[in-house]
Formats: C-alpha cells, structure tokens, sequence
C-alpha cells in the first residue's frame, strides 16, 4: 500500500533513501516524504506526485545526516496533498513517523489527544502514531512507542525517530511487512527487499508485535532472529531494455512457466511434485473441499484452477473473493483446505481469510510469489510461484507462474485420486511445452500493437470467454480497465451476452472473443454470430489453423494448440499485451495506473 525505507550508518543518507524509495514506488506513488537527521538540523520534505520525477533534483540536494526515513504514499485516510504525506510529527516537530497500513479507531485517538491539547496538521490517520509517541515519551524512543502501540488498534509498520532520542530508529509491526537489511556498521530499513538489495541481501523480517531499535552498531529485536537471504538478481528490479516493466513483465512469462515447472515434473510416472506441500499431505489426502480465494488477478487464476481441479482432480471447488470471506460466515471444517493465492503474499483481505480458515482448524494453502512474505508465512503449507520480482502494478507474469502452478496442483491431487497414469503423463508433456508455445505467442506483439492503436479509439469494449477462458475474459478486462484506465472494459460469460450485456453493443463497443478450438468453441462462435449481427466489432484469440474465425471477426490473434485446461495460459499473454500497448497508446503510465498500488494491505 504504501514504502518505507529508513537508513542509518555513517554514509549520507539522503542518497541512498532516494535510490531506494524510487524501487517502492509500484507500493504507492501519489507523494512521498524524506526526513533526515543530522546532529543540530534535520532536513523534511514532502511532496505531491511521483518521486521518479523529482530523483534527479533530490540528488543534488545538499543534505548532512547518516539517518533517515522516508515514505511513498498510496492514500487512505486524507486526501493526496503535502500535509497528508509521510513523515508526519508531533507538535513540537521532535517525533518523525512514516506508516504503512491502516488506524481503525484513528477518530477517537484523534478527539482524544486533541482534548489532551494536541495539534495536528494532516488529515491522516497516521499522525495518532506522533501525538502518542509523545504523550508517552520520557526521553526513551521505543518504550514510548511501545505505549502508544497499546492504544492503537489497525494495522501498521513503522520507522521513527526522536530528535530528543537520536542515534537511533525504532521500527515496530502488525500485519505489515517491514525489514532490517544489515550491511557492515550500517542498517537499510524497507518494506519490500527489491530497495535494498542493491546494498545488501541480508536481511531479517520482523513479525507482528514485534518492536526493533537500530543503532549505526548494532540491531536490537526482542526475539533472537535468523536472518535470511535474499538471492534476487539486481537486474530483476531493473527494466533491461523494456520501456517499462509491464512489457518486461510480459515478455518474460515463457520464463515464468519454465521456473514454474522446473523441478516439480516426473513426466514418465504421471506425477507432479509439489515439496512445499510435503508437510501437509497427511490432512490434504483427506480433504473432500477445496476453497480457492484471492483478489483481483489472483482470484481469476483461482478461478480457473477451479475448473482444472474438478474436472481432472474431482475435488470439490468454490472460489471465494477473499474480501468477502470472512464477513460471509463461511461453513469451514477439517475435511475442506484453503488455498490463498496472492502475489504478493501480503494482500491483507486474503491474509484476513487464512486467518479466518486457521480460527476455525481448515488446513491453509498458500500460492504466493514473494517468498517470507505473510501468507507464505502463516499457511500450513504451500507452493511458491519462483516468478521473480514483479513490480508493474498490474499482475501479468505472476498469473501465468499461478495458472501454471494449478495445472501442476490439479495433477498431485489428481493422481492421489482416480486421475490415471496417462492424462497424469498427458497434462506434464503439455506443460512442458507450453515456455516455447508462450514465446510464439510474444513474436506477435508488432501486430498486437497495432491492433492495440487500431482499437485505441474506442471507450468501451466486452471481453468474453467459455469456461476455462471465462476468467481469462475477466482477466482481460481487467488489465485494460486499470492499465488504459480511459476505457472501460467489463467481463462476461460468453453465454450471459444475451441475458442482458448484448443491449450495450453496437459498432461503437468492440468486443475481445476468446474462442480456442476447445470443448465450448461452437457455442462461442454462436455469441461471436449474436454479436455480430449487432454490429458490434470483434477482435478474437483463436487457435492457430482456425479459417474459418477469420470470415466472422474483425481481427484474429492466434495462440498455438494445447490441451483445453491450459489454453488460458496462453490466451491471456495477448491480452495482456493488447492491454499494455493500449495504455501506451493513451499516453499512460502502464507501470503505475492511477489509484492503484501493487500490493493492498489494508483491508
Ligand atoms: O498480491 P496479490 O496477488 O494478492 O494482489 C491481488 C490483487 O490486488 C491484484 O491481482 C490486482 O488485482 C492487480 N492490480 C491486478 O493487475
């Protein structure tokens, strides 16, 4: 939601906080905010916008001070402007804080410490944080921190510093991630690794409750912690040649499928190993119901393993919107399991719905990219994506790397029950074929930016899809909606058209068809044909060899043939481009849409 970085050590820290800020920006980007301290002065700053464009100039700041904090923000509580940004104070400017979550009960601390005399200058929810580090303050940091946290109720991870405690930060967290990066005789604070990994790679995470004080000599944290590696390349938090990182991301999902499999096939016996499930056998072999929950892009994969998963495995299957789950009362028992999908891993309304699931003694699944993140950590057990850092907003690579990872999950559970040797067998070859059939897909991004500047004039378009492409539609829509977010663009079954959408269609609204030659593809070609008798103009995914889509649409992307259950894999990289292109065309940041953050972690 929102990135924090913090440094402290004997290099000037403005620099460095400026680097590796501007690696947070996909968490937020509608201003930030620096506070350096320096012996007798300190250095604020706060602004509105994106900090990419103000690097430059920062950097030639002349700033002293080997400690500081500093924030990107993605707004909650206050509008966007400079005194809602990061760091906010205390009355007497001795306290900086930067915040990263949400204060549920911000209005009464608010009216309570204004009655006790304090004042506030922002709108925010996180100024409490300052007034009652304050209030409590009597010349120790984190003892007063650790009172005002008693009061707070929410979720939060926090950097501060105390002109009247200097020499040190005291970080604290609930239910958002924070990490120390440790280097020799200095300390890299972050939200996320990708801002520091350029500095060091060893880094501890901090759970919730915990409170750590670091000093330029040493880290204090309450529990003794291991700490990890971190073994991401640089070059993945860098755009290598892309002119953003969506495209990037894009292009790299015949990469991701290969990750995503690697390893985990015995292509002869029909099997697929998922070790990170190993612990958790004993209770899953004995699961009637399996919930799949996730947001956004994370849901439509859940929703497509859900169609793998009960015709091929013949479990049971519902996805749920995790953001619902939980206030739905859900019927949960030790004979159903819970698979969060999430990117990320940190989204709180998915994280909400393992712990709801974990309440009520359902085994927890988890299917997440970023590896030590919270849903990694609280799942019984799981499987990790192996994407690699994925920092455009919108989600591409990382749901290819899920839709390949629910074609492998539907074949351990799969031959666990009565799927046999051969569709076992015949479902590993196709997946193992499917990097070079994804790179086929890419060497038509020429064409699919022209279509994507042939169709930029248009306001609104319909996806639709049949069964395993019906998510892909959502999907599609999706990422046009919030990558070119001047157009609308809306989802349907492609059997629903008729039952209400249809009434939209006329030339001026194209529609995407996605129509493999699959199980569902004559009754595609009819929703195709009701469209089109409407004038309505259509652009079609269709596999490679089909002539006779050609006389029914405008224009045809073709997808190379493969088994029905993993045509989306690779009926959505066009769309995912069609997307990207798109918004290019529009003049927009692809990387950074407005509104978004690449991961929500307030509810
Ligand atoms: O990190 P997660 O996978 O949990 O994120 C879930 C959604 O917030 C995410 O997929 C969102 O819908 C993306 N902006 C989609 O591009």
């Amino acid at each position: 939601m929102c990135g924090i970085v913090g440094y402290i050590g004997k290099k000037p820290a403005l620099p460095i906080l400026v680097s590796s800020l501007r690696r947070l920006e996909y968490r937020g980007y509608d201003s930030f905010g620096f506070f350096v301290l320096n012996r007798d002065s300190h250095f604020l700053l706060k602004k509105v916008g994106k900090i990419s464009e103000w690097e430059e100039k920062l950097l030639k700041v002349s700033c002293q001070g080997n400690l500081g904090i500093s924030h990107t923000r993605w707004a909650t509580t206050g509008e966007v402007n400079e005194q809602n940004a990061h760091p906010h104070f205390d009355c007497n400017k001795e306290i900086f804080l930067v915040h990263n979550g949400i204060v549920e009960n911000h209005q009464q601390l608010r009216e309570k410490l204004i009655g006790e005399g304090h004042k506030f200058s922002s709108e925010t929810d996180t100024e409490v944080f300052c007034h009652l580090i304050e209030k409590y303050f009597q010349g120790n940091l984190e003892e007063a921190v650790r009172e005002a946290l008693k009061e707070i109720k929410g979720n939060y991870a926090i950097a501060v510093i105390s002109r009247k405690d200097p020499n040190k930060i005291v970080l604290a967290t609930f239910g958002a991630p924070l990490l120390v990066g440790l280097s020799d005789g200095e300390y890299f604070i972050a939200s996320d690794p990708a801002a520091i990994i350029s500095y060091t790679r060893q880094v501890i995470s901090l759970d919730d409750n915990e409170i750590a004080v670091v000093t330029p000599q040493n880290h204090f944290i309450l529990k003794e912690k291991p700490i990890e590696q971190i073994d991401w390349e640089i070059k993945e938090a860098q755009k290598e040649g892309f002119s953003h990182f969506m495209l990037k991301e894009i292009f790299e999902s015949p990469a991701v499928i290969q990750e995503a499999i690697r390893g985990r096939m015995d292509i002869e016996r029909g099997l697929a190993v998922l070790g990170g499930l190993d612990q958790a056998w004993e209770r899953l072999e004995k699961i009637e119901r399996l919930i799949i929950t996730g947001c956004g892009t994370a849901r439509y994969a859940g929703m497509v393993g859900e169609y793998m998963l009960e015709e091929y495995a013949k479990i049971p299957t519902e996805v749920e919107v995790a953001s619902e789950f939980r206030y739905r009362k859900p019927l949960l028992d030790e004979k159903t399991a819970l698979l969060a999908i999430s990117q990320s891993g940190e989204t709180a309304d998915t994280l909400e719905a393992v712990r709801e699931a974990k309440r009520k003694g359902t085994l927890t699944l988890g299917l997440v990219n970023r590896v030590g993140s919270s849903i990694a950590r609280e799942t019984d057990a799981g499987v990790y994506n192996r994407a690699g850092l994925e920092i455009g907003v919108a989600a591409t690579k990382s749901f290819v790397s899920q839709l390949t990872i629910l074609a492998l999950l539907t074949v351990s559970l799969g031959r666990k029950k009565d799927m046999s040797l051969v569709i076992g067998k015949r479902i590993l070859e196709e997946l193992s074929k499917l990097p070079q059939l994804a790179k086929r897909v890419l060497e038509q991004a020429d064409y699919i930016k022209e279509l994507a500047q042939k169709y930029s004039e248009y306001k609104n378009f319909i996806y639709l899809g049949r069964k395993y492409n019906y998510p892909i539609a959502l999907e599609g829509a999706l990422k046009l909606k919030e990558i070119a977010w001047k157009v609308h663009a809306e989802g349907v079954c492609g059997g629903e058209i008729k039952h209400g959408p249809i009434a939209l269609l006329d030339e001026d609204f194209p529609v995407v068809c996605i129509a493999p030659s699959d199980s569902v593809y004559e009754k595609m070609r009819n929703a195709i044909e009701e469209v089109k008798s409407r004038n309505g103009k259509i652009l079609a995914v269709a596999t490679e060899n089909n002539e006779e889509i050609k006389k029914l649409v405008d224009d045809v992307i073709y997808i190379p043939k493969t088994l029905e259950m993993l045509t989306p894999i690779l009926s959505v990289i066009p769309l995912h481009l069609f997307a990207a292109y798109l918004g290019l065309e529009l003049g927009l940041d692809i990387d950074k849409p407005r509104n978004l953050a690449k991961s929500v972690t307030v509810e």
